[in-house]
């Protein structure tokens, strides 16, 4: 494949907006196309409020596997390139859909968890906040009583208006755009390649398949993530382990 070397100084502003494809080269799952998390389950049942209200324990069961699961899992190479990228340009910012927690892992500090993160329960009840350390016990109950929800954005949740502020903040000054394993089927982080575009980002893609996105973009690189962010930044060095 013919990857065009990009230098990270010709731009001012750098953003990458990645989905459940970053992750899977790390080992865990998408959630669409083959071997996805929702073949497998359905998210009416595990991933949405109304579900946490009938059968709190059946959705939190199905997070607690989920956090076993990526607990065992390590950031790919793609993820230390972004990670050291940022070290090494003064602007660059992580839109994630990704709830696994593997940019922050990496090092990357600029990260924007559009959908929450899986390494965080909230108390409906009275809104307190608890962190999880993958590996660490923690409560499904809260001290009030409640049921502890996952602090991540379900089907017909609201993103968080702060979150998306910090998003599109981050999309109206940048001039490289660059989607990494999205299928940009969930709204409205499907809506952000068009935005990037619409400031005048130069917008990339990096996904073995097409999707109805695709055509929004300059180029696309029909490769996985971590035969291609290597070769699209040869200029970032740095502890890009395995
Ligand atoms: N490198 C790059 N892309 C990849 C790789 C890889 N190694 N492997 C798979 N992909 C691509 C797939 O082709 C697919 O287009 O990653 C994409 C994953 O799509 P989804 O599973 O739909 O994940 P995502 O787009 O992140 O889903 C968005 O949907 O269920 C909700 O909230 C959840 O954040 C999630 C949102």
């Amino acid at each position: 494949m013919d990857i065009v070397p990009l230098q990270p100084a010709d731009y001012q502003s750098i953003v990458f907006f990645t989905g459940a494809g970053m992750s899977a080269e790390s080992g865990i799952p998408t959630y669409r196309g083959k071997g996805g998390i929702w073949t497998k389950y359905h998210w009416e049942q595990v991933a949405c409020e109304e579900a946490f209200r009938r059968d709190p324990e059946q959705v939190l069961t199905f997070h607690r596997e989920r956090r076993l699961g990526v607990a065992a899992c390590r950031p790919n190479s793609g993820h230390h390139i972004i990670a050291a990228l940022e070290q090494q340009h003064p602007r660059v910012t992580v839109v994630t859909q990704n709830i696994d927690g593997l940019h922050g892992l990496a090092g990357s500090a600029r990260v924007i968890e559009l959908h929450g993160s899986l390494w965080r329960l909230r108390c409906p009840r009275d809104g307190q906040r608890l962190e999880i350390k993958p590996g660490s016990d923690y409560p499904d109950r809260c001290e009030c009583g409640a049921w502890l929800r996952p602090d991540i954005v379900w089907f017909g949740d609201n993103l968080d208006q702060d979150v998306i502020n910090l998003a599109m903040e981050s999309l109206a000054e940048c001039d490289l755009f660059v989607s990494v394993g999205t299928s940009g089927t969930v709204w409205p982080a499907a809506g952000l390649p068009q935005i990037a575009r619409r400031n005048g980002a130069y917008s990339l893609e990096i996904n073995p398949e097409a999707n109805e996105n695709s055509r929004l973009y300059d180029r696309a690189y029909r490769a996985p993530a971590t035969q291609v962010l290597p070769r699209l930044f040869p200029s970032v060095t740095g502890p890009v382990r395995a």
